[in-house]
């Protein structure tokens, strides 16, 4: 757990202005500064990007932004659970020296709709891309602007959003970002669960069957490891397993870690993702193997 400590130093901002006031300060006292993006509603899973961030630098700020580009008309932009007061006290226990938490307003000035966007083309089209039309363009265009607004040294996000990764880690790198971006490994439930903000939508039942994703997916990387290479079999007997459970599944796929491509013969870093819906919930997970 993490000690509570330097809690009377965090800072809530909520301008772009008070923003860049501050890391300018910091930066010409050549102090290090890592970020971390999120849509609040923290739990364990965050901390660990806390943890991470704090091992990237001396001083540390995160956003609390759910982003309104990022969110299909049918999804649950008006419902994603906000806790803001909670997540300020997790943050300042966590040592984290500022905290912007933004009205829609002041990154949309002009609306949402009418913004200029970053589409990184290709890995944004699959996978959840495919079922969530638009999402990875909300989703790279407000981390290309907060990156500009926060202008950190490096940046932490979360493994269990792989893809997000991928398509954040193409985007830097295209639009040559100086900033670092820093992949956390996925906090686990003790059973297994991925956490995630959206595991609230399971009713008590559906608690108790969501751990089969991540079980599908050991059995995916077990069958890899035993050099099994008929990758749409694995994908059909992950698929079936979960649909049979009482999943909707959105896809079971075997992928080039590096690439999201589909694996191929002489693949060597895998990634084993799969989208699957339980009742109100749409959870991801994934697990990454190398072949030896
Ligand atoms: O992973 C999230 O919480 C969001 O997609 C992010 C990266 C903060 C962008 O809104």
């Amino acid at each position: 757990m993490l000690e509570a400590r330097r809690d009377l130093r965090m800072s809530t901002v909520t301008t772009i202005a008070a923003v860049r006031a501050q890391v300018a300060e910091w930066r010409a006292a050549r102090e290090r500064v890592v970020f971390v993006p999120t849509m609040g509603n923290l739990h364990a899973g965050h901390v660990s990007l806390i943890e991470a961030a704090r091992r990237h630098g001396k001083r540390f700020v995160a956003s609390i932004f759910v982003n309104p580009m990022q969110f299909g008309p049918n999804e649950d932009f008006a419902h994603y659970p906000r806790t803001p007061a909670l997540d300020a006290q997790m943050l300042a226990d966590a040592g984290c020296d500022l905290m912007f938490m933004p009205e829609v307003g002041e990154i949309y000035p002009n609306g949402a709709d009418q913004a200029t966007r970053v589409e990184v083309p290709g890995i944004s089209n699959i996978l959840c891309g495919e079922f969530r039309p638009g999402h990875f363009e909300g989703v790279a265009t407000v981390v290309a602007k907060l990156f500009n607004i926060v202008d950190a040294d490096v940046a932490i996000f979360g493994e269990k959003d792989f893809q997000q990764l991928t398509v954040i880690r193409r985007m830097a790198a295209d639009l040559c970002l100086r900033v670092e971006i820093v992949g956390a490994p996925t906090v686990r439930e003790p059973d297994g669960l991925a956490m995630s903000s959206r595991n609230q939508y399971l009713d008590e039942a559906q608690r108790k069957l969501a751990p089969t994703i991540y079980r599908q997916l050991q059995l995916a990387v077990a069958a890899l490891k035993s050099g099994v290479r008929e990758y749409a079999k694995i994908e059909a007997a992950g698929r079936a397993a979960l649909d049979g459970a009482g999943f909707r599944t959105d896809y079971f796929s075997v992928r080039d870690a590096k690439t999201l491509a589909p694996a191929k013969s002489d693949t060597k870093y895998f990634v084993v993702l799969t989208a699957s819906r339980l009742g109100k919930a749409r959870l991801i997970d994934n697990v990454q193997y190398t072949a030896g």
